[in-house]
C-alpha cells in the first residue's frame, strides 16, 4: 500500500530525447559497436564486449561473486585506458581496498565512491563523465523523488530509470548490481529485466568454486550464453574448458555416474550425473534430486518402473550434478535413467560412451537440438561413443565416434555397460 501511494504523482522513469522519426534505412546499428572487456568469458556472455551507453544488469545470490567480477571487469578496462567509476552503496572504500587488494588490483584510475544518494551519485558521474559506470548495488541507492525505502520496487525501478536516461544520454555503459533476494520486502533484480538491456545472471553452489555467467537477456547479442569461472584466493579465474573440469574428479567405470552434453547457448557443456539407489527402510523412500528439478526425477523413477519393469518403491534414489551444477534441458533425461539405472543394478556405465536423449513419459526417446556439436565436443574430450535418440541421425557427425540411434529407453541399457555384456 505504501508502495503504490509512494509512486503515486512521480513521473514514470523513460527515456527522454528529442528525437524525429527516421527511415530505417538511416538508422545506426550496433553491432560491430561492442569492445571487448579482455575477460573471454565475460565477453561471451555480453555477446562479444560491452556497448558504450549500454544498461546492464548483474543478478545473483549474495556473496556469489559480483561485486568480485565487475572489480575485475573495470580493472581491465582501466589497463585498457578507459575511464571508470565504481560506486559502492553497501561497503565502505577500506571494503572494497581489501577485495581489490586480494585481486592485486592497484591503478590509481581506478576510482571508487561510496554513496547512496542517487542525485549525488549522478552529478558526480556526470563531472567524471567516465566510458563505465558500475552501481553496486541498485537495492542500496535511493532517489530522493521518492519516500519509501532504499530495495522497494518503486525505489529501484526510479533509480534504474534516472540510471537509464544518464546511461543513454551521456553514453556511459552502466551496470547495475542487484542482489537476488527470497526476503519478498527488498526487491529483486526481476523487476528492473524489462528496463536494461542485458541481463546476466551468476550462478553456483555455495562450498563449490564453480560459477556460471548467463546470459537472460542480451538486446546486443544471443542469450543462453554462458561465461565460467572458478572463485580462487585471488579473484575469479576462467574455465575456458569446463567439460574438461567438471569431468576430471570422475571416478572411471563407476556405478551410478552418466556423462551428458547440455547445450548452453552455443557452447556445450559435458556434465557428470550421478545416482545412488540404495535399500530403504522408509514408508515413503527418500527421493533427492540435486542440480535437477526432483519433480522431473520422480518421473523419470516411475518410468524406470512402469516401463522399464525395475522395482524402485522400496529403495532411496538419490540423484546429483557434479560440481554442483543445474541442468535444466531434457536432454539429460537419458542420463539421469542410466545412472539411476546403473546404481540399482550395481553396473557401471561405459566410461567412454556419452548419453544424450531426451526421455518421454511413454518411454519413447525424443530428439535433441543441436546433436552435431555436442558430439563434435565429447569427441574432442575423448568420448567414442554415443547413445543418442534414432530421429537424430541424419546429421553429420566426427568421424571416428561410434554412434548408436534408440527409439525407446529400454534398448540403452544393452548399449552402454562397461562390461560389454547386459545384465
Ligand atoms: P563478492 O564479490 O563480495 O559477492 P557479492 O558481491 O555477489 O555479494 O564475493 C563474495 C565471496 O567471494 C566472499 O565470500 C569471499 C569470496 N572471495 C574469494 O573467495 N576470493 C576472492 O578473491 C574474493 C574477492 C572473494
Ligand atoms: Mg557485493
Amino acid at each position: 500500500m505504501e508502495e503504490q501511494q509512494a509512486s503515486v504523482g512521480t513521473r514514470p522513469a523513460v527515456l527522454e530525447t528529442k528525437s524525429k522519426p527516421l527511415p530505417l534505412s538511416r538508422v545506426k546499428s550496433e553491432e560491430g559497436k561492442h569492445i571487448p572487456v579482455g575477460i573471454d568469458e565475460l565477453d561471451r556472455v555480453l555477446g562479444g564486449g560491452y556497448i558504450p551507453g549500454c544498461l546492464g544488469l548483474i543478478g545473483g545470490d549474495p556473496g556469489i561473486g559480483k561485486s568480485t567480477i565487475v572489480t575485475q571487469m573495470l580493472a581491465k578496462l582501466v589497463a585498457k585506458g578507459k575511464s571508470i567509476l565504481y560506486v559502492s552503496a553497501e561497503e565502505s572504500a577500506s571494503q572494497i581496498k581489501l577485495r581489490a587488494d586480494r585481486m592485486g588490483v592497484t591503478s590509481d584510475a581506478f576510482l571508487v565512491l561510496t554513496e547512496n544518494c542517487l542525485e549525488r551519485i549522478i552529478d558526480h558521474a556526470k563531472n567524471i563523465r567516465p566510458d563505465i559506470l558500475v552501481i553496486d548495488s541498485i537495492q542500496t541507492v535511493y532517489t530522493n523523488d521518492i519516500q519509501s525505502a532504499p530495495g522497494t520496487v518503486s525505489q529501484v525501478r526510479e533509480c534504474a530509470g534516472k540510471l537509464m536516461i544518464l546511461a543513454k544520454g551521456a553514453t556511459i555503459a552502466t551496470f547495475l548490481i542487484g542482489h537476488v533476494t527470497k526476503d519478498g520486502t527488498i526487491a529483486g533484480p526481476k523487476v528492473l529485466e524489462h528496463m536494461v538491456d542485458t541481463v546476466l545472471y551468476f550462478e553456483g553452489e555455495r562450498g563449490h568454486p564453480y560459477r556460471i555467467l548467463r546470459t537472460i537477456k542480451n538486446r546486443f547479442g544471443s542469450t543462453n550464453e554462458i561465461g565460467v569461472f572458478e572463485m580462487t584466493g585471488t579473484g575469479l579465474n576462467e574455465v575456458k574448458d569446463p567439460s574438461g573440469i567438471f569431468l576430471s574428479e570422475r571416478a572411471a567405470n563407476a556405478a551410478g555416474s552418466a556423462v551428458v552434453s547440455v547445450l548452453e547457448g552455443s557452447r556445450p557443456v559435458l556434465l557428470e550425473v550421478q545416482a545412488l539407489v540404495t535399500g530403504s527402510g522408509l514408508a515413503n523412500p527418500r527421493r533427492t534430486a540435486l542440480g535437477i528439478e526432483t519433480a522431473r526425477m520422480n518421473i523419470l523413477v516411475a518410468v524406470l518402473e512402469k516401463i522399464v519393469g525395475i522395482h524402485l518403491a522400496d529403495q532411496d534414489v538419490y540423484v546429483n550434478i557434479a560440481g554442483g551444477m543445474k541442468i535444466t534441458e531434457p536432454s539429460c533425461y537419458l542420463g539421469v535413467i542410466s545412472a539411476i539405472y546403473s546404481s540399482f543394478n550395481n553396473s557401471a556405465i561405459d566410461g567412454n560412451t556419452l548419453l544424450i536423449g531426451e526421455v518421454g513419459l511413454t518411454g519413447e526417446i525424443r530428439a535433441v537440438t543441436g546433436l552435431e556439436t555436442r558430439l563434435k565436443e565429447a569427441f574432442k574430450l575423448g568420448f567414442k561413443r554415443a547413445i543418442v535418440p534414432k530421429a537424430n541421425l541424419k546429421g553429420t557427425f566426427p568421424k571416428g565416434m561410434e554412434i548408436e540411434g534408440i527409439s525407446k529407453v529400454e534398448q540403452c541399457f544393452d548399449l552402454w555397460s562397461a562390461s560389454g555384456s547386459p545384465f
